[in-house]
């Protein structure tokens, strides 16, 4: 188990518990954080970056793994698919079974429109199910909509799209009224009233959760939701290509079943993108806290299609995700953990950070600890830092991990790992995708008919965003998308069928000279059996 180094730090973890939960460290001045983040953040490695040749946004830097994604060739010749025998003939084609797809079918059903949601996996097999800490709302007496915008903004540095971030935290509270009144069974106190508590860079207590399950619980309640309505889903079966009408307007998509492999085409007056994040491309080598399927599909097909992206150069890493045991390795590890009262503390026993500075700062910092510092603990299989999880009960009484981090206590606890006696080893993990494609406040992209929701679309938050406010954009924009794309979708009569806009890629991508055998969307990672 534990190497002899280890055992030896958290001696001295154990011998400072006492002081260093009193301790207070401070904040880090504005330009500390500059400082730091150019140094040790991994969105400021030049070398990991390339430059688009082809698209919407040619010229702008991307993640070279997702660059490659976006000027990959088409799974489809065009050539060979018949526009003309349609399988699937519907008002609204939802892509995506996460909180984002689920949330923008409710509303399309609410408002009349024929819905269907298509998912290469399973509805709920998304990032929304592995969210953990909680959702944003600034509902209670201390606190505004307008204070949450500027958390939000500075947090993001920013450069979040006012329009997308007012919208955001101004029907927050509405938000959390519908999941609630869904069913979602949110942490109340003993006169019901919800339990809330602070993220990174918050300034008030506005995180609503349901223990350290709260997408678990977000998803289940979405998918019986969907369930009950009888929303088609078609499971299992992936989007390969956007179909546009003869002017351009989006107007379906090119299916594909995950298992046969069988071609299907779905025919739809409004197309809404909610296929999640990237965490399965592994950016610079990162291990994730995505689920399996986060393979960055939107963006390719809307990229193809010839929608923009929005800030794709940048992305988050969670600053705790398990480093140790490595069976449990990039697994998340709540943020709450951390507003709960425990401190990330270096391989001598010493707290070197405030616990809740922004997410980018404190991955940066544990990163500078790891590495120029030489404060790291090495494990068998790389290194972290130690979140010092027993301070929790120190500071808020015993049986507090088990009722308000239970999923934490339970991970760690099949490793033999006890996170009430003994603290646990954490570092950075890919975690969620800051860009991805760009919309106006009604959802829409620059395609007509195509709008996006959820972790696929970028500018909400800027360059960094702050913990709970991911399961509430899913909501907030799932919901405007499918009430838009709905109302929308009753005013279009659609033009002719047609893949033109792949055969024009592909003439960009052989004029720019790019030559690659990589076919895109990705749809599942491609995980070997290292040698
Ligand atoms: O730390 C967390 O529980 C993650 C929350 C989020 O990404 O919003």
């Amino acid at each position: 188990m534990y190497t002899n180094e280890m055992l030896e730090s958290m001696k001295k973890v154990e011998a400072a518990r006492s002081a260093n939960a009193v301790l207070e460290p401070r904040r880090m001045t504005a330009e500390e954080k500059e400082t730091l983040l150019a140094t040790y953040h991994p969105d400021y490695k030049q070398g990991e970056f390339a430059v688009l040749q082809i698209g919407a946004n040619k010229g702008e830097k991307v993640p070279t793994e997702l660059a490659e994604l976006l000027q990959a060739n088409s799974r489809v010749n065009p050539a060979e698919i018949d526009l003309s025998k349609v399988d699937y003939d519907v008002d609204v084609l939802i892509i995506g079974g996460g909180g984002a797809g689920a949330s923008a079918a409710i509303e399309a059903d609410n408002n009349g429109a024929k819905a269907m949601i298509v998912t290469k996996l399973r509805i709920g097999d998304a990032n929304t199910m592995m969210a953990e800490g909680g959702i944003q709302a600034a509902d209670k007496e201390n606190d505004s909509p307008a204070i949450h915008y500027l958390d939000a903004f500075g947090g993001g540095h920013f450069a979040a799209k006012p329009e997308l971030l007012y919208k955001l935290v101004n029907e927050a509270p509405e938000a959390i009224q519908w999941l609630n009144n869904l069913g979602v069974e949110f942490d109340k106190d003993e006169n019901g009233v919800m339990i809330t508590t602070h993220g990174g860079g918050t300034s008030r207590k506005r995180m609503h959760a349901a223990k350290d399950y709260s997408g678990a619980e977000i998803m289940r309640t979405l998918r019986d939701e969907v369930w009950n309505r009888g929303i088609p889903v078609v499971d299992f079966t992936a989007a390969i290509e956007l179909i546009l009408d003869e002017n351009g307007k989006a107007a379906g998509a090119v299916l594909m079943n995950m298992e046969t492999h069988e071609i299907l085409i779905a025919r739809a007056k409004t197309v809404i993108i909610a296929t999640g994040g990237a965490g399965r491309l592994h950016y610079q080598g990162f291990p994730t806290s995505n689920h399996y399927g986060a393979t960055a599909d939107g963006l390719v097909l809307g990229y193809r299609a010839g929608a923009k992206l929005l800030y794709a150069d940048t992305l988050q890493y969670h600053p705790t995700g398990a480093a140790y045991p490595e069976q449990i390795f990039g697994a998340l590890v709540t943020e709450k953990v951390r507003s709960l009262g425990a401190k990330l503390i270096n391989v001598n026993g010493e707290a070197f950070m405030h616990p809740l500075e922004t997410r980018d700062v404190s991955a940066a910092s544990i990163i500078r600890e790891c590495s120029d510092r030489g404060n790291g603990v090495h494990t068998p299989d790389g290194i972290g830092v130690w979140l010092d999880t027993p301070m929790i009960e120190l500071k808020n009484g015993e049986g507090t991990i088990e009722k308000r981090i239970p999923a934490m206590m339970r991970m760690f606890g099949k490793y033999g790992i006890d996170i009430r006696k003994e603290p646990i080893l954490v570092y950075p993990t890919l975690h969620y995708q800051n860009g991805g494609l760009d919309i106006t406040a009604d959802g829409m992209t620059n395609i007509e008919n195509l709008y996006v929701a959820g972790e696929a679309v970028g500018g909400i938050h800027g360059r960094n965003r702050l913990m709970g406010n991911s399961l509430l954009d899913i909501i907030v924009f799932g919901r405007n998308a499918g009430k838009n794309a709905s109302s929308k979708s009753k005013d279009v009569t659609l033009g002719a069928l047609t893949l033109e806009h792949v055969n024009k890629f592909a003439k960009e991508q052989a004029e720019a000279g790019i030559k690659t055998d990589v076919v895109s969307p990705k749809l599942l990672p491609n995980y070997a059996r290292r040698k």
